[in-house]
């Protein structure tokens, strides 16, 4: 969506401070010996008291509230039972809808102590959003941010994963424009002032090519190489953009 009145931003900015208290109420939990169903739930009880619903369950029957992925899996995790081990690398990717406005953020973190090629790969992507915050502005195209995003991780030595990247976001999850992680022709479109969006760096150790699971949700990469995401939902301005799921 692209934002119209003061009210809207406000609405959004509430749901946006949603997602961040879940995210870290979630990553102050994860640790080795507790399940991802377990840390689903921490999420829904913050959800419950701030009267927020899960947007993927609600718009894409989603079976969880987030969507947690360990090591290999990259997005679209199914919280289960499965037990976080030391040196797991836990991908947490949070979207709620508050009052008809959705938000979506999502963090890497380690559980005790990871291999440095991991810690290096969550750093990258963390870095990899911060050059794309460069270049987010009002009047440029979509295909700079995939451009910024893809030369830090290759500088790195890493991979996007091309099949995910951002989207529009605001009234449902997904919406228009898609916002690929790499400086895909095809997004031509420019970035006007008020336009919420994702920017979500998706990326991997080893070739970056993806495969969906047998779960039917799940996405990991198809040489099982470990993966890193981090996203923020953002509004374009002409000058920095405004986070709307930071800390
Ligand atoms: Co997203």
């Amino acid at each position: 969506m692209s934002i119209q009145t003061p009210e809207e931003l406000a609405r959004l900015r509430a749901a946006g401070r949603i997602v961040r208290e879940m995210l870290g109420a979630m990553r102050q939990q994860a640790r080795a010996g507790v399940t991802t169903a377990e840390l689903d739930n921490i999420g829904i009880e913050v959800m419950r008291r701030n009267g927020a619903r899960s947007a993927p369950a609600m718009v894409y029957g989603f079976p969880g509230a987030s969507c947690i992925s360990v090591n290999e899996e990259a997005v679209h995790g199914i919280p289960s039972k499965r037990t976080l081990r030391e040196g797991d690398l836990v991908k947490l990717d949070v979207t709620i809808e508050k009052d008809g406005f959705m938000a979506d953020a999502a963090v890497t973190v380690p559980i005790g102590k990871v291999s440095p090629r991991k810690q290096e790969l969550m750093h990258c992507a963390k870095r990899a959003f911060d050059q794309a915050m460069l270049v987010a502005r009002a009047g440029v195209r979509v295909s700079e941010i995939g451009r910024a995003v893809e030369y830090e991780v290759k500088r790195s030595g890493f991979s996007v994963i091309r099949e995910l990247g951002g989207h529009g976001i605001g009234r449902t999850i997904h919406e228009a424009p898609s916002i690929p992680n790499y400086p895909d022709p095809a997004a031509n479109e420019i970035l006007t002032e008020g336009l919420v969006i994702t920017v979500e760096p998706i990326i991997a150790a080893g070739s970056g090519r993806s495969v969906l699971a047998r779960d039917g949700w799940t996405i990991r990469t198809a040489d099982r190489q470990p993966s890193a995401h981090y996203e923020h939902t953002i509004v374009i301005t002409t000058g920095e953009p405004i986070l709307l799921t930071t800390a």
